[in-house]
C-alpha cells in the first residue's frame, strides 16, 4: 500500500476510554474477517476491561496506539508476567487491514520490543493465526516459530448438538455411578475452597507447553483471588466443574468455562486439568460433558464454545473430538530471535 503517515502514542491502559476501545475492537474484527476467520472478536467493553484487568487484576504493562490524525490504525499491548516467567514478554496487537504494509506494525513492535528489553525481558513472544498477515509479518520482523507450538482452536456448536448428547456422554464417562462426584461453582471461588482451587489450577502445569523453556505457572491463593476478581470486573462469568473422589474426598480435576456477559454467544473454554493421580478415569470427558449439560440448561443463549489446545495435547483433543468439536483455526506461536 501507499506510505502511511502515522504517529505512535503510548497510553496508560487505565486512561483508555470506551470509544477508543470500541475502535480497537473494530480493528480486531476487521482483521479476523480479512483472514477469513470465524472467531469472536472482542467488543469494546471486553477489550477495555481485558486491557485493564488481564487475568490477574492488573493492567497490561504497555499499550501503544498508531494514529493518522484522529483515525486509529492499530494497537499493540505488552504483558510482562511477574509471578513466574519473569524473563518473558508477550506482545499482542493488530493493524487495520486497510493500513497494512505501510510500516505501522513494525513501528508498534519496535516500541514494544524496546520496552520489553528495557524491562530486562530476554524472551519476547507473539502469535498469529495461520493464513493471516501476522505469520509473514512476524517472520519479517525477526520472529521465528521454530521449536514452538501451534494451538488448534476447536468449536462446539451447542445449538446444533443432538438432544440429550451431553447426558449420554456424561453417562459414557461414568456418570453419577462412577467414583467421582462433581461440584459446580459459579463466579469467584468461596474462601473455604481457595486452597483446593490452588491445587486444581496448578494441575494445568502438566499440559504440554508451547515452549520447552517456559516455566511452570505458580499458583497460590492470591493468584486465584486475583484471577476471580479480574474475571468479575471483566464481566466474565466463570463456571467451574470440580471433580472429587467419593471415597477419599480428594479433589481430582477441574474444567472452566467463561461466559462474556458483553457478548455471551460464544463462551470460552478455559483450563481443564486432571490431577496426575486421577488420570485415566475419563474425568476429562465427565467434567466437560457435565459442563455442557449445565451451560445448555443455565445459559441457552450460549450457542457455541471455543477451546484452544496445543496440537500435541492428544488426550485433551480426543475428549474435545468425542464431544463433537471441530477445528476452525490454528494459532502459531512466535519468539523474537536475537
Ligand atoms: C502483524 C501486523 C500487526 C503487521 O502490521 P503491518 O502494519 O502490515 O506491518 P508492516 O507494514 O510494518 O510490515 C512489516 C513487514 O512484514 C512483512 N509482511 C507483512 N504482511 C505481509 C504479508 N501479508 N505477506 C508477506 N509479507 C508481509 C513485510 O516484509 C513487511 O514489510 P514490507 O511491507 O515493507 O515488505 C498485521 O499483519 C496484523 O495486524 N495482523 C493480524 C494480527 C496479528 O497477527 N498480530 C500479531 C502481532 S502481535
Amino acid at each position: 500500500m501507499a506510505a502511511v503517515t502515522f504517529d505512535i502514542v503510548r497510553l496508560d491502559p487505565m486512561e483508555l476510554d470506551l470509544d477508543t476501545a470500541d475502535r480497537m475492537a473494530a480493528i480486531d474484527r476487521a482483521s479476523l474477517d480479512a483472514a477469513g476467520l470465524d472467531l469472536p472478536a472482542p467488543v469494546g467493553p471486553t477489550k477495555l476491561t481485558s486491557l485493564q484487568l488481564g487475568s490477574d487484576s492488573r493492567p497490561v504493562d504497555g499499550l501503544w496506539l498508531a494514529r493518522e490524525g484522529d483515525l486509529l490504525l492499530g494497537h499493540l499491548a505488552v504483558e510482562l508476567p511477574w509471578r513466574d516467567n519473569t524473563d518473558t514478554a508477550h506482545l499482542r496487537g493488530t493493524v487495520d487491514p486497510s493500513a497494512r504494509r505501510g510500516g505501522v506494525g513494525s513501528a508498534l513492535v519496535a516500541r514494544a520490543v524496546a520496552m520489553a528489553r528495557e524491562s530486562g525481558r530476554s524472551k519476547i513472544y507473539a502469535g498469529a493465526f495461520e493464513g493471516s498477515d501476522g505469520v509473514p509479518a512476524l517472520r519479517a520482523l525477526g520472529f521465528s516459530s521454530e521449536g514452538l507450538g501451534v494451538n488448534a482452536v476447536r468449536r462446539l456448536d451447542l445449538h446444533a448438538a443432538p438432544d440429550g448428547i451431553w447426558d449420554r456422554l456424561y453417562d459414557e464417562a461414568g456418570g453419577p455411578a462412577g467414583g467421582y462426584e462433581l461440584v459446580h461453582v459459579v463466579g469467584p471461588t468461596p474462601e473455604d475452597l481457595l486452597d483446593d482451587m490452588v491445587t486444581l489450577h496448578a494441575a494445568i502445569n502438566d499440559a504440554p507447553l508451547d515452549d520447552p523453556e517456559q516455566e511452570e505457572d505458580v499458583w497460590d491463593t492470591d493468584r486465584v483471588r486475583d484471577y476471580d476478581r479480574a474475571m468479575a470486573g471483566r464481566r466474565q462469568t466463570v463456571y467451574r466443574v470440580l471433580a472429587r473422589q467419593r471415597d477419599t474426598g480428594d479433589w481430582a480435576g477441574i474444567s472452566m468455562l467463561c461466559v462474556d456477559e458483553f457478548a455471551p454467544a460464544v463462551a470460552f473454554q478455559e483450563d481443564t486439568s486432571v490431577v496426575r493421580a486421577h488420570r485415566g478415569h475419563r474425568l476429562g470427558l465427565l467434567m466437560k460433558a457435565d459442563m455442557l449439560r449445565w451451560i445448555s440448561h443455565e445459559r441457552p443463549e450460549v450457542s457455541a464454545t471455543d477451546t484452544w489446545n496445543a496440537t500435541t495435547n492428544h488426550h485433551m483433543i480426543a475428549v474435545n473430538e468425542r464431544l463433537g468439536a471441530t477445528v476452525i483455526a490454528r494459532h502459531v506461536s512466535f519468539r523474537l530471535r536475537d
